[in-house]
Parts: C-alpha cells; sequence; structure tokens
C-alpha cells in the first residue's frame, strides 16, 4: 500500500480538510435485516449490537489517509504485457490494534490494482505461496475458460500458474480473487482480492480522469467477521463464535471510528467502487444528500452519465462515479447485512478535501452505445437458487464438486434468456462468467436508469427473480468450463454454484 499524500502533510493540518472531523461515525440502524436462516439471525441479534457507551466510544474522531493499493504496470516485451502475481501470507491490523493472520497477492493484505488495456495481450505470471491450493480468477473479464481461473485452473502450494489471452474487454473494472473449490470465502476475507482497471482508447475515457491514484480512485470495500483477538471468520462454523466484531474496511483501512481523507487535487475525481465483502451490500452516497455521477457498472460504461442518489452494490459487483469537488465532500457506505452480522450500519468513510483550482470541461453527453437485447427468438432457461439448511444448491444440485453441480450446456453464439428464480428467503447475489448480460426484468419491473447497463453481478433478493439476456461469444472448449454461482463467498463454497460448458456445437 501507497499512501496518497506524505504523511506529513496530515489531513489535521490542512485548513480544507475538516469535511470528515467531528461527524459521528457510525450510525446503528439496528435490525438484522435480510438474514433468512432463523437459528442464525437468533445468534447474531445476542451478540452483536453494540451497547450506548461502546456506541459513544466508537464516536471517537480518527483520520488517516485514505490507502491507495500499488498500481502493477506489466512489463511488455514482443507484444506480450506480463504481470507478476504472488498469493501469500502475512499480517495486517483488520481491526485496530489488533494483528491479523491474513494474505495478499505481492504484499501482506489485498493485492495491487492491475491496469490491462483493451487489445494488448497479457500473460500473468501466478506464484502460489500459500500453504493450500489456489486459483486466481479474473472476475468479469471476457476470456476463454481455460484462462478464467475458475475451479479446474486450481493449482498447488508452491506452483505457479501462468494464463495467457488477449484482453477483449472494453474500459471497465473488474476485479481478481480466489476460486477453488471450498475454499474461495477463506482465502478471500484473508486479503486475496485486488482491482483491474481496463482501459481502451474510447472518447469516453479520453474524456474522464484516469491519472490512478491522483484522480481515479480505487475503492475496495470489505465488510469482515473478526474474533476480537483479530482471527477472520468466513464460514457458518465461525459466523456463530461469540463476540465478533464487523470491521468495514476501505482499501484494506478500517473505517469503524474513522473518516479516511483523499486530498483531490483535481476538481474532477473518478472512484472505482468495488465490493470485496462476502456478503454484505454496500450502498454509497454523499453524507450531504447530494447526488453522485455514475459513469459505469460491473461491465463498462452507461450510456450517459446518470445522477444517482446512492450506489448500491451487492457481494461482487462495482461501479465507477465522477464527482467533481469543489468545496469538501463526505462519502458515506451503508452496510445491509448479506448473511450475519451485529447490525448495518452507515459509516463516514471518506472525506474528499477539495483542492483542484481547474475547471474541468462538461462531462460528455454520451459515454457508450448500448444496443438494448430484442429477446424475442432467444433460448429460455430456468436457474433456481435454493437451499436445504446450509446445502445451498442450484438447479437442485449442491455444487460442492465439480462432478455434484449442475452444468449449463450451451453453444457458441447462443443469445439466450435466463429467468433466475430465488426459491429461498436467503439474500443472493447471481454471477456469470464469460459474459457480460443485460437485466431484462428486476422481481417483474423492467430496468431503468443505470439498471440498462451491462452486468455481471446482481442482487437476486430473497423470493425474487431477475431475467437477464446474454450472447455467448468467441470462446468454447469441450473440457474447461465457466462458472455461475451466487456471489456471497459462504454460499458458493456451500454449494451454489454450477458450471456453463460452452461448446462449439
Ligand atoms: Cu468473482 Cu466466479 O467469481
Ligand atoms: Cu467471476
Ligand atoms: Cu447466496
Amino acid at each position: 500500500m501507497t499512501q496518497n499524500t506524505d504523511p506529513a502533510d496530515d489531513a489535521n493540518k490542512r485548513p480544507k480538510s475538516r469535511g470528515g472531523k467531528g461527524l459521528h461515525r457510525r450510525k446503528f440502524l439496528g435490525g438484522m435485516a435480510g438474514i433468512g436462516l432463523g437459528a442464525v439471525a437468533a445468534a447474531g441479534a445476542t451478540f452483536g449490537l453494540l451497547t450506548e457507551a461502546e456506541r459513544k466510544a466508537s464516536a471517537a474522531t480518527n483520520t488517516g489517509a485514505l490507502p491507495i493499493p500499488d498500481l502493477l504496470e506489466g512489463t511488455t516485451t514482443d507484444g506480450t504485457t506480463t504481470f507478476t502475481l504472488e498469493a501469500k501470507g502475512g499480517t495486517s491490523e483488520v481491526l485496530k490494534g489488533v494483528t491479523s493472520t491474513t494474505a495478499g497477492y505481492n504484499g501482506s493484505f489485498l493485492g495491487p490494482t492491475m491496469k490491462w488495456t483493451s487489445g494488448d495481450k497479457v500473460l500473468l505470471n501466478i506464484t502460489n505461496s500459500l500453504t493450500e491450493e489456489t486459483t486466481v480468477h479474473f472476475h468479469g473479464a471476457h476470456v476463454p475458460p481455460s484462462m478464467d481461473g475458475g475451479p479446474q485452473n486450481a493449482f498447488a502450494a508452491g506452483g505457479t500458474w501462468a494464463p495467457t489471452f488477449t484482453v477483449l474487454d472494453e474500459a471497465k473494472t473488474l476485479w481478481y480473487h480466489p476460486h477453488a473449490l471450498g475454499t474461495t470465502a477463506k482465502q478471500a476475507t484473508h486479503g486475496l482480492a485486488g482491482m483491474i482497471i481496463v482501459e481502451d482508447d474510447s472518447p469516453a475515457s479520453a474524456a474522464l480522469p484516469s491519472d490512478y491514484g491522483v484522480d481515479d480512485i480505487p475503492l475496495v470495500f470489505q465488510c469482515l467477521a473478526v474474533s476480537a483477538a483479530g482471527d477472520i471468520k468466513y464460514d457458518q462454523t465461525g459466523y456463530l463464535t461469540s463476540g465478533l466484531k464487523y470491521p468495514v474496511l476501505v482499501n484494506g483501512a478500517n473505517v469503524d471510528d474513522t473518516t479516511l481523507t483523499f486530498n483531490a487535487t483535481k476538481t474532477r475525481n473518478r472512484f472505482r467502487a468495488l465490493n470485496a465483502s462476502p456478503s454484505d451490500i454496500i450502498t454509497i452516497k454523499r453524507s450531504d444528500g447530494g447526488k453522485l455521477t455514475q459513469i459505469a457498472t460491473d461491465q463498462g460504461y452507461l450510456t450517459a452519465p446518470t445522477g444517482v442518489d446512492s450506489i448500491r452494490l451487492v457481494a461482487g459487483a462495482r461501479a465507477e462515479f465522477v464527482m467533481d469537488v469543489t468545496d469538501d465532500v463526505t462519502l458515506q457506505v451503508v452496510i445491509t447485512t448479506g448473511w450475519i452480522r451485529g447490525g448495518s450500519g452507515t459509516y463516514d468513510f471518506l472525506s474528499v478535501a477539495a483542492g483542484g483550482s481547474d475547471t474541468p470541461d462538461d462531462l460528455p453527453g454520451s459515454l457508450n452505445t448500448i444496443e438494448r437485447y430484442d429477446t424475442t427468438d432467444f433460448t429460455a432457461r430456468t436457474i433456481t437458487l435454493s437451499n436445504t439448511g446450509t446445502s445451498m444448491k442450484i438447479n437442485g444440485s449442491s455444487g460442492l464438486t465439480m462432478a455434484s453441480m449442475a452444468m449449463i450446456s450451451t453453444t457458441l453464439g447462443a443469445k439466450e434468456i435466463w429467468t433466475i428464480t430465488n426459491a429461498s428467503q436467503l439474500e443472493h447475489s447471481f454471477h456469470l462468467h464469460d459474459v457480460p448480460y443485460q437485466l431484462v426484468s428486476i422481481n417483474g419491473a423492467a430496468p431503468t436508469g443505470v439498471d440498462l447497463g451491462w452486468f455481471d453481478t446482481y442482487e437476486v433478493v430473497g423470493g425474487g427473480s431477475i431475467k437477464i439476456a446474454m450472447e455467448f461469444t468467441d470462446f468454447a472448449d469441450d473440457s474447461y468450463m465457466y462458472m455461475l454461482h451466487c456471489h456471497l463467498l459462504q454460499h458458493e463454497d456451500e454449494g451454489m454454484m454450477a458450471s456453463l460448458m460452452v461448446t462449439d456445437g
């Protein structure tokens, strides 16, 4: 991690940086919204909520600079850009003053941000220095199934894996994380996650801020569950431990009682938000009630910059927004539980201190062209998400192994419309590898606004359903499969995963 400012240039000493000071950091809304398993909810309710005294203590004012993950730019030789990643163990302070055993890529917690350029050939040299097998999945990237980093790509401790492919994606924000069967929640919650920025030469990209860490700012959110001793919990058994704490981290920094500061040096700033949480939903907004200008969803630019009151991201999802900062602005994140937490809350996580003296041009009126699918002739399928206790299923099968999961078979060029039905009362986050999808309906209603963008991860509320449409382009294979699954990491590890085989037909 590097800081965006010199430590000597402390936010407290700068007159412009008062935005977050003195505010109550954390407002508990109470309630256990969204929890479906009764026994789990009851257990959570007995130990999770803060007492009034604890609440007051947590209101202490802390500040710190927003850490910015290092930028990993590849080295290019003979037309191939090579990135080197090492997954390894380490320690980090997930709770202030408490050392946790963690893991990271090229560091002790989280990973560097990779920059890929659309059209480039990339090679990733990945070393597994963990003590168990892992994979690195490129979440949201349109790559061959043998290079996708799904469970079939798992490689042993001490081993290496070197996927290579041409970046077909346009400008967007992706991320990378482990994906071996049964260990994704454990490895990702311990810190194995990083952002990927895809750049392209579109007019929209040219018009938007793109100076990493200066006016193009990554925000990696993680809502974790940790024992008071700092032991990160990631499964059903762990969540039933008493006395858990639920830290919220942004770029690895705890924002429970701290408003981080970003000292803007440009008026216009672009933020890329990634919800890397195992289960919780995050909603980002301005503390002053002003609008955010959203420019992208998971899978790239919206047709036009869109003013929104807030941005809601289910686990695994991303969004980009821009703010013209002429006065200090405080950003808030509202945490809504997707599983078990002691209570949902609102955190003033970032004070953006105005510092730019430039006057940016108006944002382009058009960012992208998105042709809406006419799904009349699309092949229809139904994907049902259900569970029996903690056995999580897709189309009736619990995908704990490659052999036990349901398999969807399709052919290259197929155009399909899927109804994703949540037959449970649990919250799910539906993620599809390989290709982006359009939303056709959300709980029976036609999408509007930013929901008209491209997605790879979308919320399916308990008892709800979404209809999505997609086209299987470019890649076919008869042994490697893509995955489709719930992105609540416990759920995928408990079997809510199916495979997708795209063959030549
Ligand atoms: Cu982000 Cu299949 O995963
Ligand atoms: Cu993925
Ligand atoms: Cu789920």
